[in-house]
Parts: structure tokens; C-alpha cells; sequence
């Protein structure tokens, strides 16, 4: 019989060690180590392998027997870089029912040029069904298992060699080697890294979905994360329907891409044109609404920022925001008090992105600003105006990426004018004949620009 052995793993970066340490030396992480029950079987020390790969020179390495494979979904398709790599591994993390599942279904169903074999270690195959039926299916060429033994499964996969593996979720998987439970570090780790031979030899692309922790980092050993090929999150909010689908890491393409979905009852729906669904009524003349020209990733997409001013009632005034960064927003309010002269520390403050988005894009500040002095003098922004522009500590509006793009996209849009920084270069700029191009250098100018015709 196998001899029993435990081992203590860092959750944090996986590392093995033979005893309880408090700090990783190698994440340096503070007690992050668990104990794991582990039984290897003789053939895995490394002097017992026999070679099984030659080293090739790289000039002789062909490409071009192995195009990307191409998945249903513009957006999907986009963010891998042009369609998926084989024999790569992607992992796709996520909050629970932010919809991973539905997307790598939807995935496999809608493409049937390509045998996919659907590994669920989380629901069983008529519940799969009910929600292929919802998402309804292109005759597709899909296969379900519903198995979480890596050993049983490697069975499967060469009895029904497909092109394309998902499994959901890799946290369900469990390999005999090891007798700790399924989702513990090392049982993630030897999974995961079974699973990437299985890729890099078949060259079967395999997609792994992924839970996260209470962090929002994905589940597991970063081990995983170094691992795979590609890593993408979804996310969003859940009273939303909007879900972005972010590339935080890919081999094979770049990490600015981002793709949008729509959750709807029938699954998920690409959404090609956010700008349109993410401005709703621009039209009307309400005070405390700015329209951002913001860009995330390498996506220029418009969005309303609607911002709340008013007195507080208690002596510590409030300050909230949803979708934008709180520290950032108190830093902008301290500029309007210091610089611009408006008195704001004694009103609540209440910021919202519309459409449950999270922004980082610094470009938003000048929306963000403008919004709040809207709502604070109750006089809404001047018609068919949108913002681009960092907002510095002395009260100057700094100059933007991706300039070009902005008033592009704003000018697609509708817009008018689109206010910039008097500091953006001239030469960054084409000639987009649709819209005006308004520049402010300090805070203090804005008004000028934003109430047009209106006295303050
Ligand atoms: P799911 O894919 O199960 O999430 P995950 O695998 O990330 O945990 O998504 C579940 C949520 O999506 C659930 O709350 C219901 C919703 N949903 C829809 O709104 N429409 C649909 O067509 C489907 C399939 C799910
Ligand atoms: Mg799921």
C-alpha cells in the first residue's frame, strides 16, 4: 500500500515545503501554509522519464500546420488574440454566476465545426441540458462528461479525441495521485499541470474555468496563473447585466482587449457597440450628468457619470461612489475646494457609473468633475458635450491617450463638442469635421465650457 505523506503548500504561490513555515520565503506571503495529504507514484521522479521531447532549432519549427482555431463570438475570438492557439490553455476566472459557464457553453454549442468535449464537475448533464435549451444550440458538436477523476477522463479524451476540452471548473478535478481533497492546492496543481501536457501533446486547446477567493484573485496556487497561456476574467456586477470579459495575461496576443457581454435570458449577447446602450438619455437636460470619452483596454467607449451634490445633514459629510475609485474622488473634491473655490465640504457627494461599470481610466476626471459641479449648481452640462481629460493636484486638466480614438468615437456618437486639455497636442489629433474640439487648461475654466448660455 501506498505510503501516506503530508506536505504543507503555500495557497498563495504553491510552493512545497515538509513543515508548517510561517512566511513563504518564496511569495513571502504570511500564513499562507496548509497541510495536504499526498501519495506520489513511483514514476513520477524525474530520473525515471524517458525522454519524449527532442530539442528543435527554432528556424526549423513550422507555424504553419497550426492555424488559431476560430470560436463563435466576435468579442470571444478577439480578446484570445484572433481565435484560440492550439495546444494552448486558458483559464477563465470569475465570480460565482457571473455566467462562466454559460459563456464556455454558448462557446462550444454555437461553433460546430469544432468536437468539443464539455467536462462539468459541477452540475450534471440534464441540467447542462436545461440551459443548452436556453441558450439554444447551432448544432453544435459538443459532447458532455460529467466526471471529476483526471485518470477517468484521460480515458475519455482518447476514446473521443476532440478539439476543443472545457472543464468546469478546475477547483472539481482530482487526480489519484495525490489523496488530498479536490480543490486543495496541490490537488489544483497537478490537475492543472496534467492537463497542459495533455494540451501541449495532443495540441488540444483546453479551456479551464476557475473560481476566485474572497479577494477576487483567482482560487488556488498562482502556480495555475504561470502556468496556462491565457488568462481572462469575467466580471461585472450582478444587478447588471453588463459582464466584461478582461485578458489579464495571453501568450499569444495582447492583454488590452476587452469584451463586453449582455446577460440576457437566453445567454449571454455580445455587445458590439457599448457606447449606445451605456449613454441612455443624453437628450435630456438633467443637471448632474457628464458623458466620459473613455477608453478600457484598447476600446474607446462612451459612458454616463451621474453624480449627487447635496447639504449634508450630518457634521461629517458623505462620500460614495459606485464603479469609481473613492480615494480618487475625494482627491478630485479636494482639488474643486482648493482650487476652483467651491465649497463642497460641507455636501454629501454621491458618484455612479451607469451601468454597474467599473472605471480606471484617469480620462473619466474631467466627466467626473463636471458632473459634480452640474449637480452642485443644479444647471445641466451644455448639450452634445463629452470629456476627456486627467485631472491634476493644482487644478490642471492633463493631457489624455488615445486621443484620436475618443473623438472618434464620440463623434460616431453624435456629439458635438468634446472638451480636452489645452495641453493635448495638436499633432495627436486628425480631423474629425463632425465635432468641436473645446480645451480647458485648469478646473477653473470648465464652467465657462459647461454651462454655455447659462449664467452660474
Ligand atoms: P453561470 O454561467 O452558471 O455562472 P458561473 O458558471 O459563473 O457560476 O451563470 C448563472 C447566472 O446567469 C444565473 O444567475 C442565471 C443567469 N443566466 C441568465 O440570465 N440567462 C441565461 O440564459 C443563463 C444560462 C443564465
Ligand atoms: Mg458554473
Amino acid at each position: 500500500m501506498a505510503k501516506t505523506k503530508t506536505a504543507f503548500f503555500c495557497t498563495s504561490c504553491g510552493v512545497e515545503s515538509p513543515k508548517w513555515i510561517g512566511r513563504c520565503p518564496s511569495c513571502r506571503e504570511w500564513n499562507t501554509y496548509v497541510e495536504e495529504t499526498i501519495t506520489r507514484s513511483a514514476n513520477t521522479t524525474p530520473g525515471n522519464k524517458k525522454a519524449r521531447a527532442e530539442p528543435v532549432l527554432i528556424s526549423e519549427i513550422s507555424l504553419a500546420a497550426e492555424p488559431r482555431i476560430s470560436l463563435y463570438g466576435k468579442e470571444f475570438n478577439r480578446i484570445l488574440g484572433g481565435g484560440i492557439v492550439p495546444g494552448s490553455v486558458i483559464l477563465i476566472g470569475g465570480e460565482p454566476g457571473i455566467g462562466k459557464s454559460t459563456l464556455a457553453l454558448q462557446v462550444a454549442l454555437h461553433t460546430p465545426s469544432v468536437k468539443t468535449l464539455y467536462i462539468s464537475g459541477e452540475e450534471s448533464s440534464r441540467q447542462i441540458k436545461l440551459r443548452s435549451d436556453r441558450v439554444g444550440s447551432m448544432g453544435g458538436n459538443c459532447y458532455i462528461l460529467c466526471e471529476t477523476n483526471l485518470e477517468a477522463i484521460y480515458t475519455h479524451l482518447h476514446k473521443v479525441k476532440p478539439q476543443l476540452v472545457i472543464i468546469d471548473s478546475v477547483q472539481t478535478l482530482q487526480t489519484d495521485n495525490i489523496e488530498s481533497p479536490a480543490g486543495s492546492v496541490s490537488q489544483i496543481r497537478e490537475c492543472a499541470g496534467g492537463l497542459l501536457r495533455y494540451a501541449k501533446e495532443s495540441s488540444v486547446p483546453v479551456l479551464l474555468i476557475g473560481h476566485i477567493n474572497k479577494e477576487g484573485g483567482l482560487a488556488g496556487p498562482k502556480v495555475l496563473e504561470h502556468i496556462v497561456d491565457v488568462v481572462l476574467q469575467f466580471e461585472g456586477d450582478h444587478n447588471h447585466l453588463y459582464r466584461v470579459l478582461r485578458s489579464l495575461k495571453n501568450r499569444f496576443g495582447s492583454t488590452t482587449e476587452i469584451g463586453l457581454y449582455e446577460m440576457q435570458g437566453d445567454g449571454l449577447r455580445e455587445v458590439d457597440n457599448p457606447s449606445e446602450i451605456l449613454i441612455t438619455n443624453h437628450q435630456d437636460n438633467m443637471s448632474g450628468v457628464a458623458i466620459s470619452a473613455m477608453v478600457d483596454g484598447m476600446r474607446p467607449f462612451l459612458v454616463e457619470i451621474q453624480a449627487l451634490v447635496s447639504s449634508a445633514v450630518y457634521g461629517t459629510p458623505q462620500r460614495s461612489s459606485t464603479g469609481f475609485d473613492l480615494r480618487r474622488l475625494n482627491m478630485l473634491l479636494a482639488v474643486l475646494e482648493k482650487r476652483a473655490g467651491f465649497r463642497l465640504a460641507s455636501k454629501d457627494v454621491f458618484l455612479n457609473i451607469a451601468g454597474g461599470l467599473k472605471v480606471t481610466d484617469p480620462a473619466t476626471d474631467l466627466a467626473v468633475i463636471s458632473a459634480i459641479l452640474s449637480s452642485e449648481s443644479d444647471l445641466p452640462v451644455a448639450q452634445n458635450t463629452c470629456f476627456a481629460g486627467e485631472v491634476g493636484l493644482s487644478g490642471e486638466i492633463r493631457p489624455v491617450g488615445r486621443l484620436q480614438q475618443r473623438i472618434s468615437e464620440a463623434e460616431k456618437m453624435g456629439f458635438g463638442n468634446i472638451v480636452i486639455s489645452s495641453f493635448s497636442k495638436k499633432e495627436g489629433i486628425g480631423k474629425n469635421p463632425g465635432i468641436r474640439i473645446l480645451r480647458a487648461g485648469k478646473v477653473e475654466q470648465l464652467s465657462r465650457l459647461l454651462f454655455k448660455n447659462q449664467t452660474l
